[in-house]
């Protein structure tokens, strides 16, 4: 595994931190929507001007050019270890104290679900929800790697932060892209829905054939803020959906205020989580 980070792959982290701070301070535990605060470019100008650039870039025409390159799954095999590490050639070496490495905050995740009792499987969701990450390390630029994301081809919901900025949106003069449904017919299924691209889908796709479909969800949709936590796209959402975005729920707090707690034994904890692999995958997966 490489070890060298290039100047671009650390650019993602000023944004991710500030990014993950600005989600958890939104959906701040035990907030009502009441209460949420209100964001512009003048509380939060690094993140006003990731979402300014992710809102204006993120078109049909470009998710279906990123689905065709990624799912074809031909960036090389790896095990799912092997990609966690692969992807903490992200830390930001420079403030190892205080910033959390990428294996860090997903063991955080994993360990938080696993002292809350939770199935393994969903274990092994919460360890490998930010693996497809190494979007980065294939050269995406971080507006197509993270953030929140929301489906392309129909109208913009505004409960999706910052949804002034989609007017730049070449999308955005598409009429037909515009209506309620768009592309999509009624209540068609999320399957069928192209999301904004990022490292949700792509995980998700990665292990498609091997993880119960509660944890696809998860893995999937996690960055689905409007959906999740606003209620937002239900028309396009199947009685499925709904009832597989409980799971969905489930998981979102762990993603968001597991920070914080004590640091991973990431070592110590290896060989639990190499057989919690080794239970679910086979030993390389495409990616
Ligand atoms: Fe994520
Ligand atoms: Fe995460």
């Amino acid at each position: 595994m490489g070890t060298a980070v290039t100047t671009q792959d650390k650019n993602l982290l000023p944004i991710e931190d500030a990014w993950e701070d600005f989600v958890a301070g939104r959906y701040k535990e035990g907030k009502d929507e009441s209460e949420y605060r209100v964001y512009d470019e003048g509380t939060n100008p690094g993140v006003a001007a990731f979402y300014r650039e992710n809102h204006l870039k993120q078109t049909l025409a470009f998710v279906l050019d990123k689905e065709k390159e990624y799912y074809a799954l031909n960036k090389g095999e790896r095990s799912i270890w092997e990609a966690a590490e692969y992807l903490n050639t992200l830390v930001d070496e420079s403030d190892p104290d205080t910033d959390l490495s990428q294996i860090e905050h997903l063991m955080q995740t994993s360990e938080a679900i696993r002292r809350d009792g939770h199935p393994r499987w969903m274990v092994l969701a919460g360890f490998m929800h930010d693996l497809g990450k190494c979007l980065c390390l294939y050269g995406e630029p971080q507006w197509a790697v993270v953030g929140d994301t929301f489906p392309v081809g129909c109208a913009y919901s505004d409960k999706i932060v910052f949804p002034e900025y989609f007017k730049a949106n070449p999308d955005y003069q598409v009429p037909e892209l515009q209506t309620k449904y768009g592309i999509y017919e009624p209540n068609c299924g999320l399957d069928k829905v192209h999301m904004s691209w990022g490292h949700d889908g792509y995980i998700a796709h990665v292990v498609r054939d091997y993880m119960p479909e509660p944890a696809l969800y998860m893995l999937r949709y996690h960055s689905f803020y409007a959906a999740h936590r606003q209620g937002a796209y239900q028309h396009l959402m199947s009685q499925h959906d709904i009832e597989m975005f409980e799971w969905v729920k489930k998981f979102n707090p762990y993603d968001l205020y597991s920070k914080g707690h004590t640091k991973p034994d990431v070592q110590a904890l290896r060989p639990y989580y190499e057989d919690l692999i080794a239970e679910f995958f086979p030993a390389k997966l495409r990616w």
